[in-house]
């Protein structure tokens, strides 16, 4: 199979949402805060009606729906998800029975989990499926869903919720560069959920940064390595179009960019133009370690890479910043938010994904975009993505429901003997939502 990748992309987010000023306020933080300081506008999240679960079903079904697929035809499932309802049971098996109305139960794949990595693990395994001498001819599908929430506190505005679809196979309009793929996977206390009774994580905010960073660093010198062998040539950041990073805040991905600036420079002073050498010059003899703590290297590489964040990024941080960290689904809405934007003039563009997970594992890797035919090309991708009109039709909530939402959400996970609302009146025609949990803790699913 040649040109393995994304034949088609569907996202899921739900309605509920409360916008980061208002959140700001509420929580007693400092004007600017959220949404200057973390660089956030607005964030999603789920009421009782609706979980991992739902939100998977909903965006799976609309997916096959839009593009026409026969679910006979789906020949391997893998869910990335972070979000615990069961400890043995997987999301997966959940989707089957979408499968098993129509006969087709020869799937194959499970759950992928670790922390915001899970879907980057499930795409991998689709990709090489289809790349392998195990493929059957059909297509892999691949599901990143999250629903992302926080005790209160500093990390509380850093959450988020969505799920999001994505079609493998052969001729794909968005194919992997499989060869050039860098990563780094090490030990770490930095974001983890040892407290089964909870859906909050244990989370070390500083320590998370750090190292999130400290991956991006690594997987790019291995990427970069990996390149120079491949084409002979050193690789700099002028050889992708645009960069999509795991985001669980919009500004840590401005960091991340400039991050990358930094690895140019001190690659090769000469990639860089004479302002940068000169503004990130005095910076060229930290360690590792200073360099990571130093606020001033931080400000000036921000202000040098502005141009080409803005020209590289910028394109990509629209759904994270409306809809919050989506944990495994986060890098994919970042690259969602790309081909919504510049559909029409991605071909034979090259796009560099970071991705991330706490405890720690990440991986850099290579895409590139071509022209192809109907329904699977960029076009009717963000056609049926319609990521404007959901965006438009969401609900904002007052911080006292959205507060109140949360506290009935701590209640109900993983409680049992429980009907949810009656009140579907916010979810959009053909969405799946919860309607009970029985007292073997049976979860019943309906669609509006
Ligand atoms: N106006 C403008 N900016 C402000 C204001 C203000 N009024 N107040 C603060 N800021 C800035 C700060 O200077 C800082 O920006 P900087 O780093 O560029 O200096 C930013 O806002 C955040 O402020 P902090 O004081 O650093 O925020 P705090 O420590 O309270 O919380 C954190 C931030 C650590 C990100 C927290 O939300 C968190 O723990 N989130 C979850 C962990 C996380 O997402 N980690 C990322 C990788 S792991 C993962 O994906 C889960």
């Amino acid at each position: 199979a040649k040109n393995v990748g994304i034949l088609a992309m569907d996202i899921y987010f739900p309605t509920t949402c409360i916008q980061q000023e208002v959140l700001e306020a509420h929580d007693g933080a400092s004007k600017g805060k959220y949404t200057i300081g973390l660089g956030q506008d607005c964030m999603a999240f789920c009421t009782e009606l609706e979980d991992v679960i739902s939100m998977s079903l909903t965006v799976v079904t609309s997916l096959l729906e839009k593009y026409g697929i026969d679910p006979k035809q789906i020949g391997r499932l893998e869910v990335g998800s972070e979000t615990v309802i069961d400890k043995s049971k997987s999301i997966k098996t959940f989707l089957m029975q979408i499968f098993e109305k129509y006969g087709n139960t020869d799937i194959e794949g499970v759950d992928s989990t670790n922390a915001c990595y899970g879907g980057t693990a499930a795409l991998f395994n689709c990709v090489n499926w289809v790349e392998s001498s195990s493929w059957d001819g059909r297509y892999g599908l691949v599901v990143s869903v999250d629903s992302a929430v926080y005790a209160e506190g500093p990390a509380r505005p850093t959450g988020g919720a969505a799920a999001i679809a994505m079609l493998i196979g052969p001729d794909a309009p968005i194919a992997f560069e499989s060869k050039l793929r860098g990563s780094h996977m090490s030990h770490a206390y930095d974001f983890y959920k040892p407290n089964l009774a909870s859906e909050y994580p244990v989370v070390d905010g500083k320590l998370s940064q750090t190292c999130y960073l400290m991956a991006l660093d690594s997987c790019y010198k291995h990427f970069c390595h990996k390149y120079e062998k491949l084409e002979g040539k050193q690789f700099f950041i002028s050889d992708a179009d645009y960069f999509v990073f795991h985001s669980p805040y919009n500004k840590l991905v401005q960091k991340s960019f400039a991050r990358l600036v930094f690895n140019d420079f001190l690659k090769n002073p000469s990639s860089v133009d004479e302002v940068t050498k000169e503004k990130l010059g005095p910076f060229s003899t930290l360690s590792g370690d200073e360099s990571y703590q130093s606020r001033d290297l931080e400000k000036a590489s921000q202000q040098v890479a502005k141009p080409l964040y803005d020209e590289k990024v910028q394109p990509t941080t629209l759904i994270p910043k409306q809809v919050g960290n989506m944990y495994t689904a986060s890098l994919y809405a970042a690259f969602a938010s790309l081909i919504h934007n510049k559909h029409s003039t991605l071909a034979g563009k090259r796009v560099i994904l970071f991705s991330y997970g706490s405890g720690l594992t990440a991986t850099l890797f290579s895409l590139k975009l071509r022209d192809d035919q109907h329904p699977f090309n960029l076009s009717n991708i963000a056609k049926v993505m319609n990521v404007e009109g959901k965006l438009k039709s969401r609900h904002e909530f007052s911080p006292e429901k959205f507060v109140e939402t949360m506290k009935l959400m701590e209640h109900r996970y993983g409680a049992k003997d429980f009907v949810t609302s009656k009140d579907i009146s916010l979810l959009p025609p053909g969405t799946f939502y919860l309607t009970e949990v029985d007292s073997l803790y049976r979860r019943f699913y309906a669609k509006k």
